[in-house]
């Protein structure tokens, strides 16, 4: 069979004629034979394939617009025994709920399934949802006494809520002006509602419901000690999803926030995605998918390189997202910032440039007991080498580090403490300023683990004198491999480089190489241009919301989530600091961590299970493993309630099995 079959009219009528003519052998050839020709006969058929064996470009005397595919055939029916990788899910879901089905059924009219016709089907995660509801108690008849918010707790005080937007108080007029400009708008566009964007759920006192006056005490934060001639941000104002109703928490419209996220917009399992893995990732606005669509259509090129239109382009993109990134962290200069693939990355430079440079055998570097494997593991690495010791400041049975501890941890060898600002496990805030203060009054610079803190509470190195400060851009909306190292400028001056190669270097010869001065002497070779121009739009897109308004919002979704779970019978809490965002680590009595992230997959619920990269500070609580909801601006009270709910039901499963055994 040659493509030339096809290559005229006149041959193509000679072959259909023949086909007519044409009667079966005796002895068909055997099934696979058959297979093997008709993939062979398709080949030659397609539209795609253009080319003679001969390599030649032929004419296909055949309409491509006119060729049916090979149709997809619909799924059979098929019996759990057939399901062979995806059987777990089905088996696990009927053990939960006896009505499940053995096998999956047709469902010619249901919408996921034919979204997902031809879509591979892998671990189970594309299958339909199946016909039966699982039996979810209606939120009002929970067994469990459900707990009222006590208002009271809401109450600022000295030390509570707002604890976190204390510690770099500044003058109200400096306030951002993403803020400024927000609120400018939101008194020229009135908006379309003025109801709550967080409706009373069913069950649970919702904090955002608080009356006014309560509310109004929110009112005073401000802290971003930024340049507001030079706060400028490419997001129009106009266009945020911030709506004036009066007062600021019901100014948050999180729908007008979720419709930014597409993401958002699916359904997993016939559930819409509820996404509480933000501790894990965060997902990205239309604004940063589009920039960097934008960068790869008009902008691509590498950077400080070339004379020509796009390596101008490429480079002002690059270099202005430097900029935001240093507005949004309160940094004094666009020098300080120093792009990287992400915290853990950054991590490693510091250690790799300042900490072989300025630690040695006898040293001590403090860690606190939260810390992320990537705020450990490069200082294990420099102390195995080096020989210097690591100290741990202890927390408390709540994950509060204990600051007094931290006094008595600190003397004449102390030279770094790297401390993370929240803990991705427990969600901790620490008490970053006071760590800060009393190392620089001993005379020991601090590195800050930002990576779980940038999305949540408002950021100044400056006002918080932080020596370094790492984060990650994907854990801010922006997207993965780009991350930030500030470090203030005295240190970078005089730290080596850390890597060799192009983009960095001012002469070379084979006697000497000259580096450019900071950032440049620590970006070698080509960064991720795209990336880092993505991370700029993120942070606009989060400055033209209000840091201060998604820490006073997720405030009170955390404080919300945080009393849902209570209705929980034998959930326990992991990590119940005063002082926490976004995370809510828990345990389920007689069930793996595992098991209750499936079972919340199964409901379209996203969270992470597991040691989070984090062991130290769970086996501080007995624990291997804890199921990790973690929240971002864009999930709402709605959503806790789903998944309190399917842990009501597992915990509801549970006791009606322990009544059969008795
Ligand atoms: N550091 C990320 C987490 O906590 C991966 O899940």
């Amino acid at each position: 069979m040659t493509t030339q079959l096809y290559t005229n009219n006149s041959q193509l009528k000679q072959d259909t004629s023949d086909l007519a003519a044409f009667s079966p052998p005796a002895h068909l050839p055997d099934e696979a034979t058959l297979a093997r020709l008709a993939t062979a006969l398709f080949a030659e058929q397609s539209p795609l394939n253009t080319t003679s064996t001969t390599g030649q470009h032929s004419e296909l005397n055949v309409d491509a617009a006119n060729i049916t595919p090979p149709p997809h055939p619909p799924q059979a029916a098929e019996p759990l025994s057939a399901l062979s990788g995806r059987a777990p899910n089905i088996a696990y879901q009927k053990s939960l709920n006896q009505e499940y089905p053995t096998q999956i059924p047709l469902y010619p009219d249901n919408p996921e399934r034919r979204a997902i016709a031809s879509a591979p089907i892998i671990g189970g995660a594309n299958l339909p949802r199946p016909p039966l509801e699982p039996h979810f108690t209606s939120i009002g008849a929970h067994s469990h006494a459900i707990p009222q918010l006590d208002l009271n707790d809401a109450k600022p005080s000295h030390d509570a809520p707002f604890y976190f937007l204390n510690f770099a108080q500044t003058d109200q007029s400096t306030a951002t002006a993403a803020n400024t400009a927000v609120q400018h708008t939101a008194q020229q566009q009135p908006s379309a509602t003025d109801a709550t964007t967080l409706p009373q759920t069913a069950g649970y006192a919702n904090p955002l419901n608080r009356p006014q006056q309560q509310e109004q005490q929110f009112y005073f934060l401000d802290h971003a000690h930024v340049d507001v001639a030079h706060h400028k941000t490419s997001i129009d104002p106009l266009a945020t999803p911030l709506q004036r109703s009066g007062d600021g928490l019901r100014s948050f419209d999180v729908q007008a926030i979720r419709r930014d996220f597409p993401i958002l917009q699916q359904r997993v399992h016939g559930h819409p995605l509820i996404w509480l893995d933000n501790a894990a990732t965060t997902h990205k606005p239309q604004v940063v998918i589009d920039r960097i669509a934008h960068f790869y259509q008009y902008e691509n090129s590498n950077i400080h390189r070339a004379a020509h239109e796009l390596a101008a382009r490429a480079t002002d993109a690059y270099e202005h997202a430097r900029q935001v990134v240093a507005r949004f962290i309160g940094a004094p200069s666009v020098r300080d910032i120093i792009f990287v693939r992400g915290t853990t990355e950054g991590i490693n430079l510091i250690a790799k440039s300042w900490g072989e440079q300025n630690i040695a055998a006898g040293d001590e570097i403090i860690l606190s007991h939260l810390e992320h494997h990537a705020n450990i593991v490069p200082w294990y690495q420099l102390s195995q080498k080096t020989g210097a010791k690591l100290r741990i400041i202890p927390v408390d049975d709540d994950g509060q580090i204990m600051v007094s501890a931290l006094a008595q941890l600190i003397n004449k060898r102390t030279k770094l403490i790297a401390i993370t600002q929240v803990s991705n496990a427990l969600g901790t805030i620490t008490p970053i300023a006071e760590v800060i203060q009393l190392a620089h009054a001993n005379g020991v610079r601090v590195l800050v683990d930002g990576a779980q803190s940038v999305s949540h509470l408002p950021t100044n190195v400056q006002a918080l004198d932080a020596d370094f400060f790492v984060f990650s851009g994907h854990k801010v909306f922006a997207p993965t491999g780009i991350g930030v190292v500030y470090a203030k400028a005295e240190l970078l001056d005089s730290m080596p480089v850390w890597e060799g190669g192009g983009n960095m270097i001012q002469d070379v010869t084979f006697e000497q190489v000259i580096y450019q001065p900071a950032p440049n002497k620590f970006e070698a070779g080509t960064g991720n241009i795209a990336d880092a121009v993505g991370l700029g739009a993120a942070l606009e897109y989060v400055e033209a919301i209000g840091i201060d308004n998604i820490a006073r919002y997720e405030h009170d979704l955390l404080q919300y989530g945080q009393y849902a779970l209570r209705s929980v019978a034998g959930l326990r809490p992991i990590g119940t600091a005063k002082q926490k965002a976004s995370v809510l680590s828990f345990t389920l009595d007689g069930f793996s961590t595992e098991q209750v992230g499936q079972a919340l997959n199964q409901h379209g619920i996203a969270v992470r299970s597991g040691h989070h990269c984090a062991q130290p500070i769970l086996r501080r609580f007995g624990v291997e493993q804890t199921v990790r909801p973690s929240l971002a601006f864009y999930n709402t009270t709605e959503e806790i309630d789903s998944m309190v709910a399917v842990l009501q039901q597992l915990t509801q499963i549970k006791q009606r099995r322990s009544i059969q055994l008795r």
